[in-house]
């Protein structure tokens, strides 16, 4: 209940009007958001990767409402692809299709998809395409599977969620084709009919996903890390659920698959214990790290992941 209230309202303009302008949220929001600018942003990355710990950039963004504003929101993920190459820094980009126009017309987002991977091409990085709800998901498949054969295959990878009852299919058919592939378990509201409503079944899910992931890796060769720190290996397994992580580490011993030949990914600003274990452990980690001014909706769904989120919001708000 509490999190499709706060799904729902993370896409509610009025209350994105309200809770923006409060320097409360603000503040809350900022255990999760790197800062709103390119220099804040960077200085998260080098402290993150002083501990050993990969980075992925999102310049936070979703749903933009014209032409104009996804081509300003393309030029910013080029700029920061830049940015990383002069910087040297340990990171690649994660972008929504729907801040490149997804929402708006299908051929915007193709050209501006395509004016960043060229970007990626030049400067040797990895974009990763992040999955956004229901709507967007055969879309946001299809481009990729485009893009990949238009030479960008390489230089960018996708997202299946576990929540969705498509996804193992997804999965299957990606692994044909050696794509990397970030797990995650989904964080949108989806209507029963589409995705599991139980989390044991999204965790069964995850789990059973993680293993098509590592299988698939050792069909494509058992790709590893690249040195620079920028081309992850094609399992990406994105949480900071213990037992899914436990699970995929038994995976590994089961399969003798090197540390190096998957990495766990995690967001800013949750669970960092778990994520220095993972590296003192030897495993790759990344962090996806969000910045700029477009907070909101991230914000939101973070609160609806975890109820203490919300509370400790609450209880700030009549302490103040
Ligand atoms: P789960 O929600 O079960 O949480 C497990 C534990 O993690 C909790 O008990 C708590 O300790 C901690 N935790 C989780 N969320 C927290 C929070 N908000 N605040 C504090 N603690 C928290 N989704 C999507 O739909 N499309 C995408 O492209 C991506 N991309 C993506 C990239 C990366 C790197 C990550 C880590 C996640 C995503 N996600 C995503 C989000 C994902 O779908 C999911 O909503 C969150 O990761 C939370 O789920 P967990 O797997 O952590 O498990």
């Amino acid at each position: 209940m509490i999190r499709s209230f706060m799904i729902y309202l993370s896409k509610a303009s009025w209350a994105r009007k309200i809770v923006s302008n409060w320097k409360l949220a603000r503040r809350v929001a900022s255990r999760f958001i790197a800062g709103e600018t390119t220099e804040e942003a960077l200085k998260v990355v080098k402290e993150l990767n002083e501990k050993g710990i990969n980075v992925t950039f999102d310049h936070l963004g979703e749903n933009v409402a014209s032409e104009e504003g996804a081509n300003v929101a393309t030029d910013e993920i080029i700029e920061i692809l830049e940015e990383i190459e002069k910087s040297g820094f340990r990171a690649g980009v994660s972008i929504k299709l729907s801040q490149l126009g997804l929402a708006l017309d299908r051929s915007i987002a193709e050209n501006n998809l395509r004016r960043v991977l060229n970007k990626a091409k030049s400067v040797n990085n990895f974009v990763r395409i992040d999955m956004e709800d229901s709507p967007y998901t055969e879309a946001t498949l299809d481009l990729f599977y485009q893009m990949m054969g238009e030479g960008f295959s390489g230089y960018t990878g996708i997202v299946v969620q576990a929540y969705l009852y498509r996804s193992m299919d997804d999965v299957k058919k990606l692994m044909t084709i050696g794509a990397p592939v970030r797990i995650c378990k989904g964080a949108y509201k989806e209507p029963h009919e589409i995705a599991f409503p139980d989390k044991e079944d999204v965790d069964k899910s995850f789990d059973q996903i993680t293993r098509i992931l590592i299988e698939g890796a050792i069909e494509a060769g058992t790709p590893v890390l690249s040195d620079d720190g920028k081309f992850p290996p094609i399992p990406a397994i994105a949480t900071h659920d213990e037992e899914r992580i436990a699970y995929a580490k038994r995976v590994i011993n089961e399969l003798n698959f090197p540390l190096n030949g998957l990495e766990f990914q995690m967001l800013n600003g949750i669970r960092r214990d778990l994520q220095e274990q993972l590296v003192a452990e030897g495993y790759p980690v990344r962090i996806y790290v969000p910045y700029g001014t477009e907070w909101y909706p991230y914000f939101m769904r973070r609160l609806a992941e975890r109820p203490a989120n919300l509370w400790f919001f609450i209880s700030n708000f009549f302490r103040n």
